[in-house]
């Protein structure tokens, strides 16, 4: 899979993009992420991107012809699936979605910034608007992260069987077990017995009947969707 991501900030990415499992699928070949700074696709001698805005005292403005550019400039070389802007008044972020993408082949991530992007380039050019959260970030950059860290790990062969995506809290609606490592004991808390008994059987049934729990409490509204699927 290919990830172009496209900001005004590409510094802002390369350190989430380039631990741990994102950086082995990288490695591995099985992502290709390729982050593009918009000021080089910028027409304005001073490589600038925004623009006052129609709406008097609403700030800055994306301007359309540098994001243009950089969007045609990468589709002559190849097709894309999904052409995404990340923006707090898009469509909530979660693991269906995650699921959704990690099946494409090429997608392009636009990074919103200033007071958002000229309405006409999520009109002409975006396929999908995407927020990760009801809250306001300061640009589309830690949320482009998250939706790339969130995808990658599901590509085949990028996590191993022992850590599989499959058994991620969400996939099937519950959260995660609690897991215990050593010690055994630690001030007067043990590690439930089941987990020391080495029955896979019933520390299977003991996570699935933890995680029912666990999400029951802490995620009620979670727990419904699961109710609905079971
Ligand atoms: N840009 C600013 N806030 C955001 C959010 N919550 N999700 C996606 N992009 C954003």
């Amino acid at each position: 899979m290919r990830i172009d991501i496209i900001t005004v900030l590409p510094e802002m990415l390369e350190s989430p993009l380039n631990y741990s499992i994102v950086k082995r699928a990288q490695e591995k070949r099985l992502a290709e992420i390729h982050v593009h700074n918009m000021r080089d696709f910028s027409d304005d001698k001073h490589r600038r991107v925004d623009d006052y805005s129609f709406s008097k005292g609403a700030g800055m403005v994306m301007a359309i012809q540098p994001i243009e550019k950089a969007i045609e400039t990468l589709k002559k070389e190849r097709d894309y699936d999904e052409i995404i802007f990340t923006t707090p008044d898009g469509k909530l972020f979660d693991q269906k979605e995650a699921n959704t993408l990690s099946l494409k082949k090429n997608i392009i991530i636009l990074c919103g910034h200033y007071k958002g992007v000229d309405q006409r380039v999520r009109d002409l050019l975006i396929t999908r608007e995407i927020s990760i959260g009801d809250y306001v970030l300061t640009g589309g950059e830690l949320a482009a992260a998250v939706i790339t860290d969130s995808v990658v790990r599901l590509l085949p062969g990028v996590l191993s069987d022992e850590t599989s995506a499959l058994t991620d809290s969400f996939q099937d609606h519950l959260l995660s077990p609690p897991v215990y490592t050593r010690p055994a004991e630690y001030k007067g808390l043990k590690v439930p017995e089941i987990l020391l008994s080495g029955n896979d059987k019933l520390i299977d049934d003991w996570k699935h009947q933890k995680s029912i729990e666990r999400t029951k409490k802490l995620r009620p509204d979670l727990y419904k969707k699961f109710l609905g699927k079971s």
